[in-house]
């Protein structure tokens, strides 16, 4: 078989294995297996790069590439719903229909109601062509290459059915429970803001100029509208079930029904079941199923009059206050938490509850004893929301808030224009130091493999470290028992230590935890001021100019420089080793492509392909993946695609060879 006959033969194998796994749930192979195929298939699609697709199963890993996205407007404009909260008003909706339709039998379909974001997906010939998210409703973000990673979102629909030759479809993207709690427990142990529920943490996420983050985070999506000229069904229901036969994510638990009663069951039942669901619901939609119902309904002027969501009440409960403690994080901010007599809630025992900050306590009034409501409306950490004040039994005393850690006991501080209270002490209160640490080692850090929050722990409380630095000074002695036990383990957490000295300046920088430094920020400075020294001597308009650097940012970079205390740790990870700089391998610094686009077509000799695409960016350049007539140049090896070349050719532009490349950059 030719290669590029098995290219076309594995795209389509892995798209049904894709579907089978993550919209069906049923993979047919093992994951090994499925690697297997996806090797194969990148490695025939590197020697064959006139074969590129966009749709490609290799695509779904994303690309680091920083992408802005364009403005779309909307073919059908993106409506939203009205909303309900009780039966009433759900009976006033199909009265309201009734009499709508004179009198003529309708059914309802009734469908859960997704909380994540709305997303717009056209296909053109089978092929996913474009997604934008609802924006306005009139105009919206063209996301398609954040889409195009999310597994469960076909990218070729099934060839076995026959599917219009061009519509659109809308559904809700959403990060699934088990996702958004692995997200949130990474960035708590990096001090990073937790996301409040998924629906947030899912919008952050399709909204990421770096597809690769989005293809990390485990996004899925369900499908609940089909538009377009030619639709296979006069109704919806039928039109949604056909979506889930052509490839698409579509809820089980969509039904017909023809009375209010039937309405109403649906409602109760998911009330109580959507607990056990694997992702977030905040409702259910009614539709009207007849097509030509819905056209006769019409709409107003926001919504249509043929649709309506029910939101589902947020799961209460009321149960006795029985203390309130103070947490300190690795930032030092100060979080008071609610002690209660266990309740269930929402499939869940719940205990604990945040309170926020100082001024959400206060407005609760709140007393020892007290009999407390707590909500869990889609969040993840239960809230209180409210006193039951006519069960208070102990006048008088209201719950301070605490004027002193309670870890090092240091008088608190609030900073101006901030909610949280904060610990001042950063040399010596326990919490912040071991989270700095915990920061230091973790993955996207120094990556120091062996070390965890528990011997962190550990070697914190024998008095072996005091700060991050002190990692390099640990001995294998120290780290095993005096017998001798646990060697080998000791041997590989020091040899991990040592061998973290050389990550990447990028990393080494995020390491360090300075405010509002995460792992993007880190990777922009780095790039731009290429070494420590010379961001430390940075000035607040030379940090402005850097990419995605705004004001607070800015001012938080300067003021971590400008304490002794950092500076002085920076000396001492300098003195174990830690690289503070973009080493000489990473390239010269240049901007001769600065400012160009390029796009990589064909085979190469000198370099690899992807040897390539970093040399173009560290000269200043950017990778982009088709031809345009913003295009500068084309960098062609090799079989360059005749669709390519036709293209440059039309639109005037240049196509440049290796040689010509590697001289232009002088290598
Ligand atoms: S139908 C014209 N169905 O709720 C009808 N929407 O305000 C278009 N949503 O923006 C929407 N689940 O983000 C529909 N099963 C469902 C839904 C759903 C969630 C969201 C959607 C929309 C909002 C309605």
């Amino acid at each position: 078989m030719e290669e590029t006959d098995r290219i076309l033969e594995l795209r389509e194998e892995l798209h049904r294995h894709n579907y089978q796994y993550y919209v069906l749930n049923a993979p047919l192979i093992s994951d090994q297996d499925f690697d297997m195929l996806m090797h194969e298939l990148q490695n025939l699609e590197a020697r064959h790069p006139e074969m590129f697709d966009p749709n490609s199963p290799s695509q779904r890993v994303g690309s680091d590439l920083s992408q802005d996205f364009q403005q779309v407007t909307h073919r059908y404009p993106m409506l939203s719903l009205a909303n309900t909260y009780n039966r009433e008003d759900v009976a006033d909706f199909y009265q309201r229909v009734k009499d709508g339709l004179g009198g003529a039998g309708f059914d309802i379909c009734c469908e859960l109601k997704f909380d994540g974001l709305s997303i717009s997906v056209t296909y053109e010939n089978g092929a996913l062509s474009r997604a934008v998210t609802r924006g306005d409703g009139v105009q919206g973000d063209d996301v398609t290459n954040n889409i195009r990673t999310i597994r469960s979102i076909p990218l070729r629909l099934n060839p076995n059915q026959s599917w219009p030759k061009s519509f659109e479809v809308r559904g809700e993207v959403l990060m699934p429970w088990a996702s958004f709690d692995r997200l949130n427990s990474e960035r708590e142990l990096r001090g990073e803001q937790l996301f409040a529920n998924p629906r947030n943490a899912a919008s952050g996420t399709l909204k990421s100029k770096n597809s690769t983050v989005v293809a990390e985070r485990g996004l899925d999506a369900y499908f609940y509208y089909l538009l377009g000229e030619e639709l296979p069904s006069d109704n919806h229901f039928d039109n949604i079930s056909m979506l889930g036969r052509w490839g698409f994510k579509v809820s089980d638990a969509m039904r017909r029904v023809s009375s209010l009663d039937g309405i109403y069951e649906f409602i109760d039942y998911w009330d109580k079941e959507r607990s056990h669901l694997p992702v977030a619901t905040d409702g259910c939609v009614l539709k009207v199923n007849s097509l030509a119902q819905q056209q006769e309904l019409g709409m107003t002027a926001k919504n249509p009059r043929w649709a309506i969501a029910y939101k589902f009440q947020a799961e209460k409960a009321c149960t006795r206050l029985n203390n309130v403690v103070f947490q300190v994080g690795r930032t030092g901010a100060v979080t008071p938490v609610a002690e209660m007599e266990p309740v269930l809630l929402a499939g869940t025992v719940v205990k604990r509850a945040s309170l926020h900050n100082a001024d959400i306590m206060k407005s609760f009034q709140l007393h020892y004893g007290d009999y407390v409501y707590v909500e869990k409306a889609g969040e993840i950490i239960p809230q209180i929301v409210g006193v039951d004040e006519s069960r208070r039994c102990i006048e008088g005393q209201i719950i301070p808030f605490t004027s002193v850690c309670p870890e090092c006991g240091t008088p608190l501080v609030r900073y101006e224009g901030e909610a949280a209270s904060y610990c001042p002490n950063d040399v010596s209160c326990p919490p912040q130091i071991k989270g700095k640490i915990e920061h230091f080692i973790s993955r996207d850090a120094m990556n120091i493999e062996f070390l965890g929050p528990e011997t962190v722990d550990e070697y914190y409380n024998r008095n072996l470290i005091r700060d991050a630095a002190d990692l390099y000074s640990l001995q294998v002695g120290q780290l095993c028992g005096a017998d001798g036990s646990k060697l080998k383990s000791a041997r590989k957490i020091v040899e991990s230590i040592q061998k973290s000295v050389t990550v990447p300046f990028d990393r080494s920088l995020y390491a360090l935890g300075i405010r509002f430094v995460g792992k993007v920020v880190a990777k922009a400075l780095a790039k731009h001021f290429r070494t420590l020294d010379a961001l430390q001597k940075a000035s607040l308009e030379e940090l402005l100019e850097v990419d995605g650097v705004g004001k607070i940012i800015a001012e938080s970079v300067i003021r971590y420089f400008r304490d002794d205390r950092n500076r002085m740790l920076i000396g001492k990870l300098e003195m174990a080793g830690v690289v503070f700089e973009i080493s000489e391998e990473d390239g010269p610094l240049s901007d001769v492509l600065s400012g160009k686009s390029v796009v990589i077509s064909g085979v190469f000799k000198n370099h690899s392909r992807e040897e390539y695409k970093d040399m173009i960016e560290k000269y200043g350049g950017k990778n982009v993946s088709s031809i345009s007539s913003k295009t500068s140049f084309v960098l062609a090896g090799d079989n360059m695609g005749p669709a390519k070349l036709q293209k440059a050719q039309s639109l005037g532009v240049s196509i440049i060879s290796e040689e010509e490349f590697l001289e232009m950059i002088k290598e």
